[in-house]
């Protein structure tokens, strides 16, 4: 056997115990806990064969606790580049089989380099976390590594997307690099995230939790909103994933690929006429109106169980990507409040930050009152929103289908926070606050005077359909030029892709600063 066959043997060896990670036992642990490993992942994130490795050699080099004795090539995390659909993403898959696919510098200094290499491509970053954390035996050097993470998570913000799927455990200052990039995707039932565990709560402050109940994937898709999609399962993540990245460019310079479209540009839904319905008071899904005006009915929502009152999502015009902010009346009648305006505030920076265009539909009345949301700074956090649409310079086109009272007529990417095109359906209602509310205000004196209940009822009647006469169209301020036209519900589509395609040369740059200085 010649020297050169040795070599090439011993390479493919290491390959071989590379590919094995923890080892045979480790990796059927893992599949007892009904995961896949990190190498059965890429395969089903990537396209078939377009992995390229990088490190595959490294290993820790932590002489502390016996650690010299036990190294693994590739030391707990996969790195390396690969494509979805044809494109370029950089990507790491920690894996648990190798010391619970805990941190170690070594392995930090792997995710750093293909994240440096990302920002130099310009290509998104895909990580698959599935960590106990810091590696233990190697103190300080883990949390340095960690922090080397964060950093580079946060030059990357608004340059290339970073989307993170939890697949196992991640806990402790480990959920802040998932924080700190765009997207977050967990599983139900094998994901947790918290900055503490059930353990040191119980410790610290008596609360007796599990850990799904602190951290998993319900949690944070319904009460905290940390996450933004959930899968059933890693095949259906991975491949939510794969879609995200459809309607994304690849960097902040580039713009959203054009799919090519089938679905007629000029396709009119009669419905959409009849979808208001006649009492003010009486609800409909707003998800009606946007399945029927994108193409194919295709919409991706994002955030879907958290802060109902408001939807979120990827959609497309004429194969143009846009993102869709639309009041949802199904849920607090489309209020504004703390979660919703968090929520849609995230939504709109990230789309201004990658050149995806915002269509917003309208239908809200007005802000959430009382005393829990103001002690918990509304003020604020509906700030973060009229920020978003304010700051935004992507293209903006905004429909007023019903409501759109008091401030959160301003927020919801009006005329005066420049948006480009602001049409109202017939049946908007733009004014300072609703009809019961204004009559309330302006005439409670003379209401309280009425003995009779049935001439004050008739008083207040006739009241209100004078406000709603005077205020309850769009016309008042379409008069103004605020709305630039009033358009028949059934022409939405037709007209959004007009104004987008009008829309695909805008240019208009904020003053130049360090930065803005958003409410957080
Ligand atoms: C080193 C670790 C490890 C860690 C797990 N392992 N976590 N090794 N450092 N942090 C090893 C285990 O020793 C074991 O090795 C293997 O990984 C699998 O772990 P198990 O405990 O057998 O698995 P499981 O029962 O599924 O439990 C998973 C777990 C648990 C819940 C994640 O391992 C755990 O609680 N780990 C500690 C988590 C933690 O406290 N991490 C530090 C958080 S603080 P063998 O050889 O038996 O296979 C932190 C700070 C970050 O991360 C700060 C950043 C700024």
């Amino acid at each position: 056997m010649s020297v050169n066959a040795d070599r090439i043997r011993e390479l493919i060896e290491k390959r071989r115990e590379a590919r094995l990670g923890g080892g045979e036992k480790r990796i059927d642990a893992q599949h007892a806990k009904g995961k896949h490993t990190a190498r059965e992942r890429i395969d089903m994130l990537l396209d078939e064969g377009s992995f390229e490795e990088y490190d595959m050699f490294v290993k820790h080099h932590s002489t502390n606790f016996g650690l010299e004795n036990e190294k693994y090539l590739s030391d707990g995390v996969i790195t390396g580049h690969g494509t979805i659909d044809g494109r370029t993403v950089f990507v790491f898959f920690q894996d648990f089989t190798v010391f619970g696919g805990s941190l170690s510098k070594s392995y930090a200094n792997k995710i750093c380099k293909i994240m440096d290499q990302a920002m130099r491509v310009g290509a998104p970053l895909i990580a698959i976390n599935d960590s106990g954390g810091a590696r233990i035996q190697e103190g300080v050097r883990s949390l340095a590594g960690y922090a080397d993470i964060f950093q580079r998570n946060i030059d990357a913000s608004g340059v290339i997307p970073q989307i993170s799927a939890i697949f196992g455990p991640c806990a402790g200052g480990a959920v802040y690099s998932p924080a700190l990039t765009d997207f977050i995707l967990m599983t139900e039932d094998t994901s947790y995230m918290f900055v503490t565990g059930p353990k040191v709560a119980q410790t610290v402050t008596g609360e007796n939790i599990s850990a799904a109940e602190l951290g998993g994937a319900h949690v944070h898709a319904t009460k905290s909103g940390v996450t933004h999609f959930v899968a059933p399962d890693e095949e259906e993540g991975l491949a939510m994933i794969r879609k995200l990245l459809s309607y994304l460019p690849q960097n902040n310079l580039e713009e959203a690929p054009i799919i090519p479209c089938t679905d007629p540009i000029d396709r009119v839904d009669d419905a959409l006429n009849e979808i208001i319905p006649e009492s003010p008071n009486v609800p409909y899904d707003v998800k009606d109106v946007i399945y029927s005006i994108v193409d194919e009915g295709e919409f991706l929502e994002v955030q879907r169980q958290f802060a109902r009152n408001i939807v979120v999502g990827f959609a497309r015009f004429n194969g143009m990507s846009v993102g869709i902010v639309a009041n949802q009346p199904m849920f607090l009648a489309g209020v504004l409040d703390i979660d919703s305006s968090r929520k849609a505030a995230r939504f709109v920076r990230f789309c201004d930050a990658f050149n995806i265009p915002l269509v917003t539909l309208v239908d809200v009345p007005g802000f959430l009152p009382g005393s829990h949301q103001e002690y918990n700074a509304i003020i604020l956090h509906g700030a973060k929103l009229l920020f978003a649409y304010g700051e935004a310079t992507v293209p903006k086109i905004t429909i007023i289908l019903r409501k759109a009272y008091g401030g959160a007529y301003d927020v919801m990417s009006s005329k005066h926070l420049r948006g480009d095109a602001n049409y109202a359906w017939p049946t908007a209602e733009i004014a300072v606050m609703g009809p019961k509310g204004a009559v309330e205000v302006l005439h409670g004196r003379e209401i309280s005077g009425i003995e009779n209940e049935e001439e004050r009822n008739a008083f207040v009647e006739s009241k209100e359909n004078e406000y709603r006469k005077q205020f309850a169209n769009p016309y008042e301020a379409a008069e103004y030029g605020y709305i630039d036209d009033v358009i028949e519900p059934r022409n939405t589509r037709f007209r959004i892709i007009r104004a987008l395609s009008m829309l695909a040369t805008k240019k208009y740059v904020n003053p130049p600063k360090k930065h803005s200085n958003e409410p957080l």
